[in-house]
């Protein structure tokens, strides 16, 4: 493993970085506010800015550490955030990790989740040396899964009623992987 951290990623459209402070408002309005899109995280849409402002301070806190991989989705046409991607678990010894997105509902089924996913994916293989990415979304939540698969990650299973959704009931869960040996040949 070689932990890199968070660098700056460019596509066409996205700049991929680290998060400041002055982009409160620009996260709250975007996406962290809106019930719509924490409908199927493990999060509740923040009620005022300050909520957002507690999350920001929190990860003001550790990104510069070699191990986190946490990035700000910016779109380039408006210099805005619009969303985030993130490494949500690092396991060095077994060379795993565990991500989580989420975009701007103004922004769905443009692309932009597999832009930004295609280029992490590379980043995480091929600069840190990663062997193992997975992730996992609710069944309810099939674009979710479209993104996945549009980048080359199999569906590995279903883990049966594995996640407390906000209405209170267990929900499927269905998780997908990519080894580094998959991805580099592709
Ligand atoms: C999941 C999410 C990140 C996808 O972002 P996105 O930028 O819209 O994704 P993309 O445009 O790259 O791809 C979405 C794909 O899903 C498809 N899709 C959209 N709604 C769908 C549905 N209800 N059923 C099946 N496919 C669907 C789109 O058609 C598109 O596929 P295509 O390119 O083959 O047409 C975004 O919807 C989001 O932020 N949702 C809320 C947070 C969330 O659920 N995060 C994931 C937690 S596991």
């Amino acid at each position: 493993m070689n932990h890199i951290g968070t660098m700056e990623l460019s596509t066409e459209r996205l700049l991929l970085r680290k998060i400041r402070i002055e982009d409160d408002r620009d996260m709250f309005e975007q996406w962290a506010s809106d019930p719509q899109v924490t409908k199927y995280l493990t999060w509740g849409a923040h009620r005022s800015i300050e909520d957002t402002r507690q999350i920001i301070a929190l990860w003001l806190k550790d990104q510069d550490e070699p191990h986190v991989y946490r990035w700000v989705i910016e779109l380039k046409s408006i210099g805005k955030v619009i969303g985030t991607i993130d490494l949500v678990s690092v396991d060095t010894r077994h060379r795993c990790g565990v991500f989580g997105y989420c975009l701007s509902a103004q922004y769905w089924n443009q692309g932009i989740a597999s832009e930004a996913l295609k280029v992490m994916l590379t980043y995480l293989f091929v600069e840190a040396g990663f062997h193992r990415i997975e992730a996992s979304h609710l069944i309810e939540n099939p674009a979710s899964g479209k993104v996945m698969l549009k980048c080359g990650m199999k569906l590995e299973g279903n883990k049966r009623k594995k996640f407390l959704g906000h209405d209170g009931e267990f929900h499927d869960l269905l998780v997908y992987g990519l080894l580094e040996e998959e991805f580099l040949i592709d």
